[in-house]
Parts: structure tokens; C-alpha cells; sequence
């Protein structure tokens, strides 16, 4: 299947895991191209949260979830530990990367520059290379620490986007909660989205 363009969605372990996968979803459903990245943690969450069977794997997970086979031919999946993937090098070509969730623990990596996995290397090669890296932290309440930590990461150019859903828009079933949020990372990715109205529309 053709791709116009392709994401790097890393899904780290913080809680709200199903915002990762249902941007990822989109995204397929938009025939863009996504290397998703799993954390070990987020991996675990994964499971917690949505029942997600590693020894299944994540493509037929997703098959599961409603995605549909031929939009996962444009999807291709890694691990944390998976340092010499693509994604690791600025040479390879996407328009963006996303943490989704990102948990406290990824994010002072990215901010540190700490690139001791596929995920934080990731960032940190998106980042320098100057493409569009988005955030989107998971956490509550937050300390000094989880706060400097995204000044410094938005300093460096990053999109700090809080896992924080909207309800002016009257969601009446959780996906239509978590797509709110998703939503504004498409529109913050420059995707199409029709997950939720505009406001004023
Ligand atoms: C069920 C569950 C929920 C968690 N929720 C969060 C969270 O919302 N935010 C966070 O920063 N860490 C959360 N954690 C802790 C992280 O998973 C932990 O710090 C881990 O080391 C993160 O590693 P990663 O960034 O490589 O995925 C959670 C852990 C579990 C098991």
C-alpha cells in the first residue's frame, strides 16, 4: 500500500497506552507509514491496560483493535532494544515522531539527551535533525523535575502535548475521550483528522 508520509510513534510505559494505539490506528487509516517503538515498560502496560499478549505480537494485536490488514503493511515495529534500527540514524527519512504516552522516566531521557535505548535515541536524533517531535506526558501531579524537564525539551524544539482529554465536545464513549487528545497530535503532525469536530464547526 502507498504511504505519503511516515511517524515514528513510540508508546512508552505511563498509563493511557490506548492514546498510542489509537494515533497509530489513525495514522494507518490515513495510509501514513508508522514505526512504532514499544518500550519494555510500555509493553507491560500494554498488557495491564488492553490486554495486549506479546507473544501474539503487536500487528495482529492492532488486527484485533480493528486495523485492517492492508494498512499494516505501511506499520513496522521495534522494540527499546533495537538500538541499530532505523529509526536510530537521522539518515532515515520520516516527518515526525511521537511519544505516546510518555512517561516521566522517557522523558528525562529525552531531556538529558540520554539516548540509552531505540526511543530516546529516536528523540534525540528527531530533535537534531529539527523535524517535529511531540511529547505527550502522562503524570500527575507533577514535581520540578517532570516540569524542567519539558522546558528543557521544549527549548530544544519539542511539542509539549499533555495527555489532558476535552469534553466540549460531548465524547459519550471513552475512545471518543482518548481521540480528543489524539486528535490534536494529528493536527500538531499535520494529518488529517475527523475524529472530533472543530470547535465552532
Ligand atoms: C500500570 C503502570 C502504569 C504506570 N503509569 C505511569 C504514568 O502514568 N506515568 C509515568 O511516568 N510512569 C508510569 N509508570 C511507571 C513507568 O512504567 C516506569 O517509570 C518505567 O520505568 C518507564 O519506562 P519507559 O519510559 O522506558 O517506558 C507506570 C507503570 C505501570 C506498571
Amino acid at each position: 500500500m502507498t504511504r505519503s508520509r511516515t511517524f515514528v510513534v513510540a508508546v512508552t510505559g505511563a498509563s493511557g497506552v490506548v492514546y498510542g494505539v489509537r494515533l497509530i490506528k489513525a495514522l494507518l487509516e490515513q495510509q501514513m507509514g508508522v514505526a512504532a517503538i514499544l518500550s519494555n515498560a510500555g509493553v507491560k502496560v500494554l498488557a495491564h491496560e488492553m490486554g495486549y499478549d506479546p507473544k501474539t505480537g503487536f500487528s495482529p494485536f492492532l488486527k484485533s483493535y480493528g486495523v485492517q490488514a492492508g494498512h499494516l503493511e505501511n506499520l513496522s515495529v521495534f522494540s527499546q532494544d533495537q538500538i541499530a534500527a532505523p529509526p536510530a540514524s537521522g539518515s532515515f527519512h520520516h516527518h515526525g515522531m511521537v511519544v505516546v504516552p510518555c512517561s516521566m522516566k522517557t522523558l528525562a531521557g529525552a531531556a538529558a539527551g540520554y539516548a540509552d535505548n531505540l526511543i530516546t535515541r529516536a528523540c534525540d536524533v528527531t530533535l537534531k535533525e529539527r523535524r517535529p517531535v511531540i511529547l505527550v506526558p502522562r503524570e500527575t501531579p507533577m514535581n520540578l523535575i517532570h516540569l524542567e524537564n519539558m522546558v528543557r525539551l521544549t527549548r530544544a524544539g519539542a511539542v509539549i502535548l499533555p495527555a489532558s482529554p476535552s469534553f466540549y465536545s460531548f465524547p459519550d464513549t471513552l475512545d471518543a475521550l482518548v481521540d480528543t487528545v489524539v486528535a490534536r497530535i494529528l493536527d500538531h503532525l499535520g494529518v488529517a483528522q475527523t475524529l472530533m469536530p472543530r470547535w465552532g464547526e
